[in-house]
């Protein structure tokens, strides 16, 4: 009986370090090529360096193999420090790829080491970055004030690690997140940053005149002479006036007063650019907003028409802006 005890013990655990080996070549490809770019665009700098963010942000915006490897939508958020927890019981927040690869993984400077192994409770592959994090920007770099939330700000600063949740069959992203408490050493020294306490906005104007956080009106992903931007801005605020007259504010914030498992932010103009088609969609459809228990609430005819027409002006503002970034990008690569 003993014997056949440990024989067992002894097959799993061939089996599974033969698991662990065997990552299939695709998903090995998959990663490595994701870690050379992320360490070419995305190298070591101070935390305070503007230029290489930019870098960045232009390079991953614009990248083959991370952006080939993006899904409709990725989840994206802390790694959980719960015993147990699993993707399924973590607070993600969702996002298309302009937005995460414009204002989020940029935030990350790599090294290209990396491990990868297969986690059956999850089912995909854990492909775990070494990194650190550029906490030294100022507060309009940052897709929002990450500093509402203290714990949130800490674990940023201090992140080692940006992990990637990757997909067998499709090598795609299911999820990605961040920690501070990877195995791996810091990259390098943080000098911690303190903000002024967040004064509950997401959008400010500054003393220029100029709509902060700039990243989110992509700034320094866009051309600076893109003739659309202003009109996004200006289209922008409209449709921030029509959301919060119909309540969608009260959820679709950083905070999660409503404490979605997967949360969607339309609180700037990238985040709603980035979930634009299922907004508009989801109001013609009266899907949304929703109450407290989740049951639809209907939007006055006036309410639903003026909230839709100022998305759609939005998204068409979005969408030229797109266009005539791809001309220039013919006439001058
Ligand atoms: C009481 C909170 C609440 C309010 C108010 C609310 N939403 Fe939502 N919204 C949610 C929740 C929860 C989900 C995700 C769960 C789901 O799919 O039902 C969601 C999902 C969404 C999605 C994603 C749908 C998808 O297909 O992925 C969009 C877009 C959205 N809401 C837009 C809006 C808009 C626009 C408004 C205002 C007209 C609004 N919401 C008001 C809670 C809210």
């Amino acid at each position: 009986m003993r014997r056949n005890l440990l024989a067992a013990a002894l097959a799993l655990a061939v089996s599974t370090t033969a698991a662990a080996q065997a990552v299939p070549q695709p998903v090995e490809q998959a990663a490595r090529e994701i870690a050379a770019e992320l360490a070419k665009q995305c190298p070591l700098a101070p935390a305070n360096d503007t230029a290489a963010y930019d870098a960045c942000r232009r390079g991953l915006f614009a990248s083959q193999a991370l952006r080939a490897r993006l899904p409709a939508i990725l989840l994206w958020g802390r790694e959980s420090k719960a015993p147990g927890a699993t993707l399924r019981t973590t607070h993600l927040t969702q996002f298309a790829p302009d937005v995460w690869t414009n204002m989020y993984v940029p935030l990350f400077m790599f090294n290209g080491r990396y491990t990868l192994e297969w986690v059956a409770e999850e089912r995909l592959y854990r492909m775990r970055l070494e990194a650190a994090f550029r906490n030294r920007l100022a507060p309009g770099q940052f897709p929002y004030p990450f500093w509402h939330e203290e714990a949130k700000w800490a674990t940023y600063e201090n992140a080692n690690a940006v992990t990637l949740w990757i997909a067998p069959d499709t090598q795609l992203l299911r999820a990605a997140q961040f920690t501070d408490i990877a195995p791996t050493p810091r990259l390098q020294a943080v000098t911690p940053v303190k903000h002024a306490k967040h004064d509950g906005q997401w959008v400010w104007t500054d003393a220029q005149g100029r709509t902060q956080p700039a990243v989110t009106l992509f700034d320094g992903v866009l051309r600076p002479d893109n003739p659309y931007i202003h009109a996004m801005d200006r289209q922008y605020r409209d449709l921030a006036l029509q959301m919060r007259e119909s309540q969608c504010s009260q959820c679709h914030v950083p905070n999660n007063p409503e404490k979605m498992s997967r949360l969607v932010l339309l609180s700037t103009p990238a985040h709603a650019a980035g979930e634009i088609d299922r907004l508009i969609k989801s109001v013609r459809d009266d899907r949304m907003p929703v109450d407290e228990f989740r049951n639809t609430v209907p939007l006055s005819p006036d309410q639903k028409r003026w909230l839709l027409e100022s998305a759609e002006a939005f998204r068409a503002s979005w969408r030229q802006a797109q266009a005539w970034e791809r001309e220039r990008t013919k006439e001058a690569p």
